[in-house]
């Protein structure tokens, strides 16, 4: 590949999952903007919840989640009551008639949840938001922590979807990540999912991971494939040793440069497709009946989503929530969380209130993202002199039209397939807060 193409792809840059990204959350917003704005919530709203679990029973090591390794269950025990008094909490204070489309479920490793305490977070979250009959219920897991108990007791729950971690089954890998998981386990847990009435599987995978290569990433895609997942996500590896301690016990020298991250990302790509799945956005593959093939495509903290709530609450330690008005984010450690939920019912740190041009910014990003394509005209026609002056900016999409990653068309540029590994440089071209100079972000494929 072109040198100057491989310097692109090398910029650490933020992963777009948000638009001001959350390093840029700041303290003016607390408690009194998220009670505000949980109130000015339309009675006809729909909504989207995520709750956040964050414990692990042993530490993978190249882990870039908000988790803490516990050996016992009274942390996990403790912490629930907290999230089940911010949903009381959170319930009390938005409108009457607003509704849930959707759950996620997230982590950490929500698996860890004791059956009892699986059906109490259910529970509360049905007696106390009016939960759509089709509603959407996704829960992230650790496939060498389930069980038929846990299974049973998510099914039970009402549980739809379904996503596993997988990241490499490479035993070499997966020693060099701390993380021992066969493909017969995984299988098998797969196959309990599907008896208990649980169709939709999605299962993450790492490239550039320690010792990778492309030979062993195509043994464990190909894999991956046999499982029959309906969804498959293929993220990069965030190495970032300075900012996340226990990366350090990774090797870099066995972490993949960034031709051989090319490689590898573009390996599993080209199999997946051969094998049938429908390529999305940077890093999403499902198969082309899934919902994610024919609804149009969302960003948000979890990747990439179908969800079109009209905002999305995060109840839990350093959940993210998204309102019309702003993001608010709740305090990151455990005790700081706990320690707010007591004192006032809900734990917002910090967050951020959008400016007209933040929107018109963050529609630019989401749908370059999202549907590979800057869109000028819709800039124009929804953000007045503002999305004017954005669609203007977008001309410097024309520097990389020589470069053959977009091509320009009546109503602005669309990504072309060589572009794809390029999105995330391509929205960093709209974004006003970047300063990669003081966040710490990952290369950008
Ligand atoms: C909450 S975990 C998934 C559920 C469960 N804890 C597990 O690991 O099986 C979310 C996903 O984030 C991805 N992830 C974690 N750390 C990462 C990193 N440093 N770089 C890229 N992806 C990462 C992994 O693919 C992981 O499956
Ligand atoms: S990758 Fe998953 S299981 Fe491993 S430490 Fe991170 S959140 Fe926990």
């Amino acid at each position: 590949m072109d040198p100057k193409l491989v310097k692109i792809l090398a910029r650490p840059l933020p992963r777009y999952t948000s638009y001001p990204t959350a390093p840029h959350f700041n303290a003016n917003v607390g408690t009194a903007e998220y009670d505000r704005w949980l109130s000015a919530l339309s009675p006809d709203a729909r909504l989207s919840l995520y709750v956040h679990i964050p414990f692990c029973d042993t530490l993978c090591w190249f882990c870039a989640c908000t988790t803490k390794i516990t050996r016992r269950y009274a942390p996990v025990g403790t912490y629930l009551s907290h999230v089940c008094a911010e949903i009381d909490a959170v319930a009390e204070r938005i409108p009457n008639g607003v509704s849930v489309s959707h759950i996620h479920w997230g982590g950490g490793s929500p698996d860890i949840l004791s059956t009892r305490d699986m059906a109490r977070l259910s529970d509360t979250l049905r007696s106390r938001f009016i939960v759509e009959k089709d509603a959407e219920f996704a829960v992230e897991i650790d496939p060498r922590e389930m069980d038929e108990a846990k299974i049973a007791a998510l099914a039970q729950a009402g549980l739809t979807r379904i996503s596993l971690g997988v990241q490499d089954f490479d035993p070499k890998v997966q020693t060099a990540i701390n993380r021992l998981q066969s493909f017969e386990q995984t299988r098998a847990v797969v196959e309990e999912f599907r008896n208990a009435g649980v169709h939709s599987i999605n299962i993450d995978l790492v490239y550039g991971l320690p010792h990778q290569t492309t030979e062993s990433g195509r043994q464990t895609i190909e894999a991956v494939i046999a499982l029959g997942p309906d969804r498959v996500a293929t993220f990069g590896y965030a190495h970032l040793p300075n900012r996340i301690r226990h990366q350090r016990l990774i090797d870099n020298e066995s972490v993949p440069g960034i031709h051989d991250r090319l490689a590898l990302s573009q390996m599993m790509s080209a199999h997946l497709r051969d094998a049938g799945y429908v390529q999305l956005g940077v890093d999403h593959f499902c198969k082309p009946g899934d919902s994610m093939a024919s609804t149009p495509l969302r960003r948000n903290f979890q990747g990439y989503t179908t969800d079109t709530a009209d905002a999305l609450l995060g109840l839990g330690a350093s959940a993210i929530s998204r309102l019309p008005q702003g993001y608010v984010q709740n305090a990151v450690p455990i005790a700081d969380y706990q320690r707010r939920i007591g004192d006032g019912g809900v734990a917002t740190a910090r967050g951020l209130a959008f400016t007209p041009e933040d929107m018109a910014r963050a529609f630019a990003i989401e749908t370059l993202m999202c549907e590979l394509r800057f869109p000028a005209s819709e800039l124009c026609r929804e953000f007045g002199e503002l999305g004017v002056a954005i669609a203007r900016e977008g001309e410097r999409l024309a520097a990389h039209a020589s470069d053959g990653l977009v091509e320009q068309v009546p109503d602005g540029f669309v990504v072309t397939e060589k572009g794809r590994p390029f999105l995330r440089a391509l929205a960093a071209e709209f974004d006003a807060y970047l300063d990669t100079s003081k966040t710490v972000h990952s290369t950008g494929i």
